[in-house]
């Protein structure tokens, strides 16, 4: 089976709406997260109640909504891969921010046909805007078309930027690449949400971002409204392992190139 522009221009039209309604949830549940709602996933990794609740009703959601897709989902290892469709979840991306009060966090949701990105949705939650695009549909957020900026070189470009939770034993070359960009760059921003980050490089609020160690739940649904928006993706070393191979870099067509060549200088 496979399905055509049509389909997946009323697929994503629903997962926006699903999106909405959990990020309400979300929202609403904010004051109510108490410090004994949080575990640990690692030293500096949090959940809450509020990221696998959020992600029960996602899973319930876009299990109605098309059957026959499996699910990759940040929260909930158990969950069935499917040889074709799959929906990558993160039902709260920017989780740190969320338990730390502060506004930036997003729904994320990608639905990959052969582990390519054809419909994505991510809802940031604070400022209330829906980014979604879906293949040959173009990229839009709430409602008006959105595109990569014009920046002409690295020089112009406003970057964003994460760091792993974990101390990594490419923490020290990461840093070095950090500074290389700082000052190669207007400057670095670092939001707290993937999800976040890769929107605002669609709509040119970002003229680029890279983030190494990051996940396929964090990036998947960014991919297609990048490309969609007229912007290029790639790994650190140019290619395609950007979704499963952890390292992703992303902007339109000139300030990808400069900055993929900062970060070749100091990752290969
Ligand atoms: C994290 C955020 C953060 C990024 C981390 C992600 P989470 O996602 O997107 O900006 O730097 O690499 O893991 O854990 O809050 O869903």
């Amino acid at each position: 089976m496979s399905i055509s522009t049509s389909e997946l221009q009323l697929l994503c039209e629903q997962v926006q709406i699903i999106s909405i309604r959990i990020s309400k949830f979300i929202a609403e549940e904010r004051k109510k997260v108490k410090p004994s709602d949080i575990e640990s996933k690692g030293s500096a990794n949090f959940v809450s109640y509020v990221d696998k609740t959020a992600e029960k009703y996602f899973v319930e959601a876009l299990k109605e909504l098309f059957p026959e897709a499996g699910f990759i989902a940040e929260e909930d290892s158990t969950l069935v891969k499917a040889e074709k469709y799959n929906w990558v979840i993160d039902p709260l991306d920017g989780t740190t921010n969320y338990l730390h009060g502060v506004p930036c966090f997003a729904t994320s949701v990608a639905l990959l046909d052969n582990n390519i990105p054809i419909l994505g949705v991510i809802h940031e939650i604070n400022m209330q805007e829906c980014f979604y695009a879906w293949k040959n549909g173009g990229a839009w957020m709430n409602g008006e078309r959105i595109s990569v900026s014009k920046a002409a070189s690295l020089k112009e470009s406003l970057v964003s930027t994460g760091f792993p939770y974990e101390a990594q034993d490419w923490n020290d070359k990461y840093i070095a690449l950090f500074s290389n960009v700082q000052k190669s760059s207007i400057g670095i921003r670092r939001p707290g949400s993937a999800a976040t980050d890769i929107a605002y490089v669609a709509c040119g609020r970002f003229d680029a971002y890279y983030e190494y160690g990051i996940h396929a739940w964090d990036v998947a649904a960014g991919v297609i409204i990048v490309q969609e928006a007229g912007g290029v993706v790639s790994d650190f070393s140019g290619g395609t392992d950007f979704i499963f191979g952890e390292q992703f870099v992303c902007g339109n067509k000139k300030v990808h190139a400069d900055l993929l060549d900062k970060i070749k200088k100091h990752f290969q």
